[in-house]
């Protein structure tokens, strides 16, 4: 470990004048058996259990930042220089070019195509609702009327609008439930969709940001049960974030389903000893409600169904073990080149 002296390579790298130079200080650091890198990584395996993790972490990072400045050197080595071009064609359409850098689809998008993919394979259909609703559609059509208690509790962002059609007022939508009523109004039963996308409440902590996403989903048929919604959604759970996840189902209360319950995932993750153990709530659902069946235009005695709506980033917390939701926006690099 103690030849591994970052800012020395680092420097080496940068001070090469060609590629035969840059292959060399590669081969003196990442050779299959007398690598610097290659040794130091094989020490994290014989390093004692307590240490572990802290010399991994290290020694990753100096792996990641030399092959980085490796490539980095290589593609500027690559580059034309100005004598070149001055003596050659000013317009050479076939220099080979530095690489420019990629970046990749940041976590939340990234599951939300997973999630399409996973609900396509079991035949759901993909719709998005938009994020300023109607108070209507994101409360009274679900059954939540202006009285009810669950409507403060929702902490909503109101929007003030002079449209001359607005005899309600406009919300950020609190929850993808409304899409629900969206959805079923333009479909004629049988279906099943799924309806990504963000939602915002007047919430800020570890769990909880003013704007998050939910992916909603809803099957209407002749004879739906709350066996199928659960099947469906072990199957998505276990797809999603791990086949040996463990879960609870417990009852719980939302106006638009009846019976209503809510879904419980373990924490698993062991950087947050805080968290170790607790059980971190990731979904609400339940049986639609006859009430926002009717509200839809459809026959609430010949059709049920079942639907829910689960907390995006709350999932991949669990999967990833992240111990603070905000992570997700901060937009810090080494968080999101983890993933
Ligand atoms: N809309 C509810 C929420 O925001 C979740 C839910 C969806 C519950 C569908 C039941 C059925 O938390």
């Amino acid at each position: 470990m103690n030849d591994l002296n970052l800012q020395e390579w680092l420097s080496k790298i940068q001070q090469c004048s060609s590629s035969e130079e840059v292959n060399n200080v590669e081969k003196q650091l990442f050779h299959k058996e007398h690598g610097i890198i290659t040794i130091a990584m094989a020490a994290v395996s014989a390093a004692p259990k307590e240490e572990k993790k802290q010399i991994a972490t290290t020694v990753n990072a100096a792996k990641q930042q030399l092959t980085e400045a490796i490539a980095v050197k290589i593609s500027e080595l690559k580059r034309p220089s100005n004598e070149y071009l001055l003596t050659h064609e000013a317009l050479n359409v076939s220099t080979a070019l530095p690489s420019s850098l990629h970046g990749h689809l940041h976590l939340i998008p990234e599951f939300i195509a997973n999630v399409e993919e996973v609900f396509g394979r079991m035949g759901f259909d993909t719709f998005y609702g938009p994020e300023i609703e109607t108070e209507e559609m994101n409360f009274d059509m679900l059954n939540i009327p202006g009285t009810h208690a669950a409507r403060d509790g929702h902490d909503t962002f109101w929007i003030e609008s002079n449209a001359p059609t607005a005899d309600k007022g406009y919300v950020l939508r609190t929850h993808t439930s409304p899409c629900q009523i969206r959805y079923m109004r333009e479909k004629t039963p049988p279906f099943r969709a799924i309806f990504p996308g963000k939602v915002y409440r007047k919430d800020a902590d570890a769990t909880h940001s003013p704007m998050f996403h939910q992916f909603e989903g809803l099957m209407v048929g002749e004879d739906i049960t709350l066996a199928n919604m659960k099947a469906v959604m072990m199957t998505a759970i276990r797809e999603l974030i791990s086949p040996n996840g463990e879960f609870r189902f417990r009852t719980g209360y939302f106006p638009f389903v009846e019976p209503g319950l809510e879904v419980d995932m373990r924490w698993q993750g062991d950087e947050s000893a805080s968290r170790e153990g607790k059980w971190l709530e990731i979904v609400g659902c339940g049986m639609v409600h006859p009430n926002v069946l009717a509200n839809a235009g459809i026959d609430s005695t010949k059709y049920q169904g079942f639907a829910f709506g689960f907390g995006i980033e709350r999932m991949i917390m669990i999967k990833h073990h992240i111990p603070d939701l905000r992570s997700f926006y901060d937009g810090t690099v080494e968080f999101l080149t983890q993933f």
